[in-house]
């Protein structure tokens, strides 16, 4: 077996994970996906304890972290709303995770501050795994998830031509995803976002200083049909003024006329929560993967994160 060069590391942004780091990832996710599937229970990460602080609320992150480490046999530390805690109080964010590091083997958090994670991970003792970092950061774990979907669905990622369409400014999800996709060659990538919510200018510096063949666009109606992947997000009601929401929302809907111009291979994702930016008529098209295999492998991809950040043999 090849060294586990994640074991005791902190996970806060993709550019974090080398390409060998994905592939193992890839790999471990793959085990995990058969552990899950052959309904065995594991003991894997028996005796290890995973503190999850949500200062966000999260139905899947959480929700996939905390199966994830019970799957694998482990305890958890279930916070999903910190203002239930002594943060409410005014403890600081290094007082807290100096806190859990007591308590637990891995702190996986999501904040709503860029820039709390590496906070987070000086102060802790124990490895710091993001969950979700502000409007403007990352989402590594929810990347590793999307990157898998497509690798195992194509069976490659390198060449594949990636339409990304709707709230790019505060998409932490697609920013790492972005960067993530840069790793493989050939790959074409179509920004689509309406006018006041384009990409971040570090995400375009990024992807330029890769070399990535990208082009950033206003509708998306004409990359639609050469569209291997067709990744959509939602209009971050949450990080932006009323005013640019109402003029913003309702930009791109996708529904099942737009659906079928793209081609029968292509697959839609989306890594949710979906507001109405994809109509529910498209859940049942079978280009639609985002119920029926991207939230499953984001338990399986967060289970092998903890195992090989936590050191359980596989
Ligand atoms: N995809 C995702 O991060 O969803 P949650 O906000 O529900 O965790």
């Amino acid at each position: 077996m090849t060294k586990n060069t994640l074991l005791g590391r902190d996970i806060i942004q993709i550019t974090d994970l080398s390409k060998d780091e994905i592939d193992a990832i890839i790999q471990r996710t793959r085990a995990m996906r058969a552990q899950v599937l052959s309904k065995e229970a594991s003991s894997l990460l028996a005796g290890k304890i995973m503190a999850a602080l949500f200062y966000e609320p999260s139905s899947r992150t959480f929700g996939s972290f905390v199966s994830a480490m019970q799957r694998l046999g482990g305890g958890i530390i279930p916070l999903n709303d910190m203002s239930h805690t002594s943060v409410s109080k005014g403890e600081t964010l290094e007082d807290t995770v100096r806190t859990f590091s007591a308590y637990a083997d891995v702190i996986v958090m999501r904040h709503p501050d860029v820039g709390a994670l590496t906070i987070a991970a000086k102060y802790a003792t124990v490895p710091v795994i993001s969950a979700g970092e502000g409007a403007l950061g990352e989402h590594p774990t929810q990347a590793c998830t999307d990157l898998f979907t497509i690798q195992e669905h194509f069976g490659r990622v390198e060449g594949l031509n990636v339409l990304i369409i709707g709230d790019l400014a505060h998409y932490r999800s697609t920013n790492s995803l972005v960067k993530l996709l840069a790793y493989y060659p050939g790959i074409t990538l179509s920004l689509v976002s309406p006018a006041g919510l384009p990409i971040q200018k570090e995400v375009r510096e990024y992807l330029q200083n890769k070399k990535v063949n990208f082009r950033e666009y206003l509708d998306f109606r004409h990359v639609l049909p050469d569209a291997d992947v067709l990744y959509v997000t939602r209009v971050k009601k949450e990080y932006m003024s009323q005013d640019l929401y109402r003029k913003t929302h309702g930009s791109y809907i996708l529904d099942n006329s737009l659906a079928e111009k793209m081609k029968k291979s292509s697959i839609i994702m989306h890594c949710l929560p979906r507001i109405d930016e994809i109509d529910t008529g498209v859940d049942m098209n079978d280009r639609a993967i985002y119920f029926s295999k991207q939230l499953q492998n984001s338990l399986y991809v967060r289970m092998a994160l903890l195992s090989l950040v936590l050191g359980g043999n596989q």
